[in-house]
C-alpha cells in the first residue's frame, strides 16, 4: 500500500502485522458487536452544512481539555494491552502524542508501566484507574500515578465486569501470549512483529506484575478482572477516588442522564460519554447518539468529553458541534501503532487533524472554539 490515507488505511496495514489475538483484541464488541458498530454507524447519520464564499484563511483547531492546552480536541484513549500491537506500544504512543500536543491516557492494563511512560516522556500524563477489590493496591496505583506527575486520573465505571467478547476468548487471550499450537500458529506468520517483541523487556501487565498478589492468572485481562475488579464499585468509592487522588478527576463511561448528573455531584472535571467502544454492554446506544442528552443534562455544569466510534476528523468535528470539548481515539491509534509503531500513531493523528481542519473550512469555520450544532444539517437522535 502507498502512504496510508485513513485510519481504515492504518487498520489494514495493523491487520498484517499483529498477531491474529491482538488485532482482534482491539478489533472487537462485546457479543454481537452492535453496540460498536452503532458507535460508527451513527457517525455517518449526521450530516454537515456546506458553506461557501467564506474566509477560511488563518485556521485553528487548538482547545483545551480539562484545562490542558491540546492542538486539536482529540485525546489518545486508554486502551488495554497496548504494548502487544507493537513492542513498548503505550512509549511509543505517548512520545508521539507529546510531539503532537496532545493528551495520552495509560490504561491500568497497560504493558508498559506507569513508571516506564513517565521515563520517555517530558509532559504529564493521564492515567486511567480500574478499582480493584484491593483497595491498597488502588491505593499503591493512585500513588505511582502521582509520582509520575500525571495530571488527571480517568476512573472508569463501566468495566466492573469484563463484557464477553467472543474473538479474545476463542484466540486464548493472553500477555504474554501461552504457548499453544494456534498461538504459535499467529505468531509464526507475524516474524517482524516477534523479532520486535524479542527486543523488549515488556510483555505482561507491567503496572500489576510483580506489584500485586494472589492473582492466579496474571497474563489474563478476563481472569483478572474476573478475580480482582470491584462489582460493588459505587458513587462513594469516587468519592474516595477523588479524595485520596487531590487532582484533576474524569468519570469515564457515562452514557445515560441520570448518571452524567450523579458523575456532575461528584465534582469531578469531567465526564466521558462511552459504552467502552461497544466492547461492554452490547444494545446500549451508540456514544454520539447519547451526546446531546447528556450534554442537555450537565453541559452547564461539567466538562463533557466523548469516545466510540470516531475514525476520522469529521466524526471529531460532529462530537464538537455537538457540543463535546474533547473527544478520544482509540482503535484509530491502535491502528496506527500496529502498522508502523510510533509514526503510525503520528500518522493516525495527521489523518484526523487534516480531515477535521479541511472539514470545518468547508463548513465555513476557522476556530474550532466557534464550532456549534449551527454547522451541523441534521442531528438524527
Ligand atoms: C479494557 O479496557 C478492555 O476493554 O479490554
Amino acid at each position: 500500500m502507498s502512504k496510508p490515507l485513513t485510519i481504515a488505511d492504518l487498520k489494514i496495514l495493523a491487520r498484517r502485522r499483529v498477531p491474529k489475538m491482538f488485532f482482534d483484541y482491539a478489533d472487537s464488541g462485546a457479543w454481537t458487536e452492535s453496540t460498536y458498530r452503532a458507535n460508527e454507524d451513527d457517525f455517518a447519520k449526521i450530516k454537515l452544512r456546506q458553506r461557501v464564499l467564506v474566509d477560511m484563511t488563518n485556521r485553528t483547531l487548538e482547545t483545551t481539555m480539562i484545562g490542558e492546552k491540546a492542538m486539536m480536541p482529540v485525546a489518545l484513549a486508554p486502551t488495554g494491552m497496548t504494548g502487544m500491537q507493537h513492542a513498548d506500544g503505550e512509549m511509543l504512543a505517548a512520545k508521539a502524542a507529546e510531539e503532537f500536543g496532545v493528551p495520552f491516557t495509560l490504561s491500568t492494563m497497560s504493558i508498559c508501566s506507569i513508571e516506564d511512560v513517565a521515563s520517555v516522556t517530558s509532559k504529564p500524563f493521564w492515567f486511567q484507574l480500574y478499582v480493584m477489590k484491593d483497595r491498597g493496591f488502588v491505593e499503591r496505583l493512585i500513588g505511582r500515578a502521582k509520582a509520575a506527575k500525571c495530571s488527571a486520573l480517568v476512573v472508569t465505571a463501566d468495566l466492573q465486569i469484563l463484557g464477553q467478547r467472543h474473538k479474545d476468548l476463542r484466540n486464548g487471550l493472553s500477555a504474554p501470549p501461552k504457548w499453544t499450537l494456534k498461538s504459535f500458529m499467529q505468531l509464526a506468520t507475524r516474524p517482524q512483529w516477534c523479532l520486535e517483541m524479542l527486543g523488549t523487556k515488556r510483555r505482561g501487565f507491567g503496572n500489576i506484575v510483580g506489584h500485586a498478589s494472589n492473582v492466579s492468572d496474571l497474563s489474563s485481562l478476563g481472569a483478572w478482572t474476573a478475580e480482582q475488579f470491584d462489582p460493588k464499585l459505587s458513587w462513594d468509592d469516587i468519592r474516595w477516588i477523588k479524595d485520596l487522588w487531590g487532582g484533576k478527576l474524569i468519570i469515564k463511561g457515562i452514557l445515560d442522564e441520570e448518571d452524567a448528573r450523579a458523575a456532575a455531584d461528584t465534582g469531578a472535571d469531567a465526564i466521558i460519554v462511552s459504552n467502552h467502544g461497544g466492547r461492554q454492554l452490547d444494545g446500549a446506544p451508540s456514544s454520539i447518539s447519547m451526546l446531546p442528552k447528556i450534554i442537555d443534562a450537565v453541559g452547564d455544569r461539567i466538562e463533557v468529553h466523548v469516545d466510540g466510534g470516531i475514525r476520522s476528523g469529521q466524526d471529531v468535528l460532529k462530537a464538537v458541534a455537538l457540543g463535546a470539548r474533547g473527544t478520544y481515539i482509540g482503535r484509530p491509534f491502535l491502528y496506527g501503532l500496529g502498522a508502523m509503531g510510533k509514526d503510525g500513531v503520528t500518522t493516525a493523528l495527521n489523518v484526523i487533524r487534516n480531515e477535521l481542519d479541511i472539514t470545518m473550512a468547508l463548513c465555513g469555520k476557522r476556530d474550532i472554539q466557534t464550532v456549534d450544532r449551527s454547522i451541523l444539517a441534521n442531528v438524527p437522535f
